[in-house]
């Protein structure tokens, strides 16, 4: 049976066939699928196997059986996750060619980060998240950037008006802190935590505005407002940043 997966919004026709995705392939899919089976030869089961690529344009994945989307006490085990997968791609070639986007942070990379851990790319069983999806984005960084990407989603930061009701009057510095207790982030990165998710701010918006120009679906993201986004969320973590601090001291 073929079913239309739906949930994220950059990747037109993702298919579940079976036990297995079809994703369209990107410049980055052979050093993604190099990163999988290096996962899998480390042991690693929190992301998708591959199974190959059909020839058509599409790499076949393996299924992950759950549902992917916000869950709200998940914020210690999704910590813990992401841990498991820096340490597993230790290894790693970090090398910069091939990936999407290339380096975004100024100090030098010590693992592959996945770099879109939003709730659409993390698939939960029981409530428990199990599994990274989605490592379009993937290449090599820090720790700390993959963190904050993380954080933005899952804390989050952002201006409460762009939020889910769901996801409104989270606790956003205490979900940090509980991230960063259950991750093992050391002092010195939970200080510069959240200078890191100003600059990363800033980044994205420019990144994005310029995928933006070349249209598709980046263009539609940016003509429904998702530069605006990133601006209030930098507001919005200017006026909070004291409280936000004192969670992670
Ligand atoms: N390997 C997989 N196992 C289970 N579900 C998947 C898998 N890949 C994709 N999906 C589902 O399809 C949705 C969209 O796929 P994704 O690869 O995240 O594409 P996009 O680039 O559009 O975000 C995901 O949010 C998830 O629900
Ligand atoms: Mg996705």
């Amino acid at each position: 049976m073929v079913t239309t997966l739906q949930g994220g919004s950059v990747t037109e026709g993702v298919v579940r066939v079976g036990d297995t995705v079809r994703r369209p392939v990107s410049r980055s899919t052979p050093n993604v699928h190099a990163l999988l089976r290096h996962l899998e030869s480390r042991g690693f089961d929190g992301a998708p196997r591959v199974v190959g690529t059909d020839g058509l344009g599409h790499e076949i994945l393996s299924y992950v059986p759950g549902r992917s989307g916000f869950v709200e006490n998940a914020v210690e085990d999704l910590a813990r996750l992401v841990r498991a997968f820096h340490d597993a791609t230790e290894g790693f070639p970090l090398k910069d060619q091939g990936w999407i986007g290339g380096s975004n942070v100024d100090d030098p990379p010590e693992v592959i980060g996945h770099c879109d851990i939003t709730p659409d790319n993390v698939i939960f069983r029981d409530g428990r998240p199990v599994a990274l999806i989605d490592f379009d984005l993937a290449r090599p960084t820090t720790r700390l950037f993959d963190i904050v990407t993380t954080l933005r989603h899952w804390a989050p930061i952002a201006d409460p008006v762009d939020l889910d009701p769901l996801q409104r009057g989270l606790d956003a510095g205490e979900r940090m802190r509980l991230f960063c207790d259950a991750y093992g982030v050391p002092p010195r990165d939970r200080r510069r935590l959240l200078d890191l998710a100003r600059l990363r701010f800033h980044r994205s918006y420019q990144v994005m505005r310029t995928r933006a120009a070349d249209g598709g679906a980046w263009g539609r993201m940016w003509a429904a407002g998702s530069g605006q986004r990133i601006r209030r969320a930098a507001a919005w973590l200017d006026v909070h940043e004291d409280e936000l601090r004192a969670h992670l001291v």
